[in-house]
């Protein structure tokens, strides 16, 4: 679905605009796709340039007094859950797990959450059966609903204002946490933090720092490129090569290391401390042997990365009745695998990034949830499986063992 732009546009927007994009929606015919992007060019910044710059530090300083990072949330967020209400329930998630992984370890955690706009999904498959109908896959509320029929799969660009406005609303309410968080030597943030998948989207959303007159990308904290999206000549890893923001990249089991080695060139030319945060996502056996050359090679270049594990993406399978699913079992293993590759390698395992839910799910086998009988008793996810809160805590205790 890789799209070409206008000369206009790319002057416009960057030169990395008319460089290969995976995973676009293809929308750049329908009657309201001028407007919204229009209006996201008008629209006043998401996060400012000073947060990014306190975040940017607080990473620099991580990796320098090797304390923590959790940067958790729901794989695709809703737009119907972005009140204050629901905000406020994710951000008691957030705290909970970050203050305990901060005191079974006794180091300062650093708080980020997938949230503010983790509404674009990127997949593997573009269309989907239902009965005996092929349907366009749920890509994220940014660009068409999860409900499955054909109409309301289409992709519809009025959806990324809509997604700028509920984005407006929850950076609002992470203001105001940070803002009356007494606690915050226990730790730092919470932060916001997304895929910066839909390119028409992100690029609209490039602002310039008014100090620096840097170009940061407002829409987010912490943005990052997707296993799907992070070809080195791509215009996600050119995009974020851009701005000031930290960003990250995940790594699956199957990435070339010179691939991302040539990532870490572009988006830390400057070898700067903090400026990457690295996040293999390789599944608990293929951790073993992709992980420790990676880790040597990245080293060896010269880059000071925020090492964080997600050991989600690599292990979700099918249940028998057909429901995507990840044992806890297979998590715990990959973070522990991850922990000591790190670290026989002599560096620092900063954290890490984690799919867990606000409320109480089953979508995840593990600890309450006893078996794959038992998955469908509350399996709200509009797209990956989540860890409850209990199953969260079970992995960090595991980690800090
Ligand atoms: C995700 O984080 O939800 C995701 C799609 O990850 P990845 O790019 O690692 O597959
Ligand atoms: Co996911």
């Amino acid at each position: 679905m890789t799209q070409s732009s206008s000369m206009a546009d790319s002057a416009r927007l960057g030169p990395w605009h008319d460089l290969p994009a995976a995973q676009q929606p293809d929308w750049r015919d329908h009657p309201a796709y001028p407007e919204a992007c229009d209006r996201l060019a008008a629209a006043p910044p998401l996060v400012t340039a000073t947060e990014v710059r306190r975040l940017r530090s607080s990473l620099a300083r991580l990796t320098e007094t090797e304390s923590l990072m959790l940067q958790l949330g729901d794989c695709a967020e809703s737009l119907y859950e972005c009140t204050p209400r629901h905000v406020a329930q994710k951000l008691r998630v957030v705290e909970r797990l970050a203050d305990r992984f901060g005191e079974l370890t006794g180091r300062s955690v650093l708080r980020v959450g997938r949230m503010g706009g983790q509404f674009a999904k990127p997949r593997s498959q573009a269309t989907e059966r239902h009965g005996a109908q092929v349907i366009p896959s749920f890509r994220g509320h940014m660009i068409n609903s999860e409900i499955p029929t054909p109409l309301t799969r289409q992709p519809d660009p009025r959806r990324m204002v809509w997604a700028y406005d509920a984005g407006a609303e929850v950076q609002r309410t992470l203001r105001a946490h940070r803002e009356h968080d007494d606690r915050l030597p226990a730790g730092d943030g919470p932060w916001s933090s997304h895929e910066a998948l839909v390119v028409d989207y992100e690029s609209r959303l490039v602002r310039q720092d008014p100090d620096t007159g840097e170009a940061y990308l407002s829409s987010t904290h912490l943005p990052w490129v997707g296993e799907r999206t992070r070809g080195p000549g791509d215009a996600h890893v050119g995009m974020l090569s851009s701005v000031v923001n930290p960003v990250g990249c995940k790594i699956g089991p199957g990435a070339d290391p010179a691939d991302i080695l040539r990532v870490c060139e572009a988006l830390d030319p400057a070898r700067e401390p903090g400026r990457l945060v690295l996040i293999p996502r390789m599944g608990r056996d293929g951790i073993l042997d992709a992980l420790p050359p990676l880790v040597r090679r990245v080293a060896n270049a010269g880059h000071t990365v925020v090492w964080l594990c997600d050991p989600m993406h690599g292990n979700t399978v099918t249940s028998r009745f057909g429901l995507k699913t990840r044992l806890l079992a297979d998590v715990v293993t990959e973070a522990v695998r991850f922990r000591d590759i790190l670290l026989d390698n002599r560096q620092h395992p900063a954290g890490l990034h984690i799919e867990v839910a606000a409320d109480d799910v089953t979508e995840c086998v593990g600890g309450s949830v006893e078996s794959e009988d038992q998955l469908h008793r509350h399996y709200t996810s509009l797209c990956d499986p989540r860890l409850n809160a209990e199953q969260a805590l079970e992995l960090i205790e595991a980690w800090t063992k």
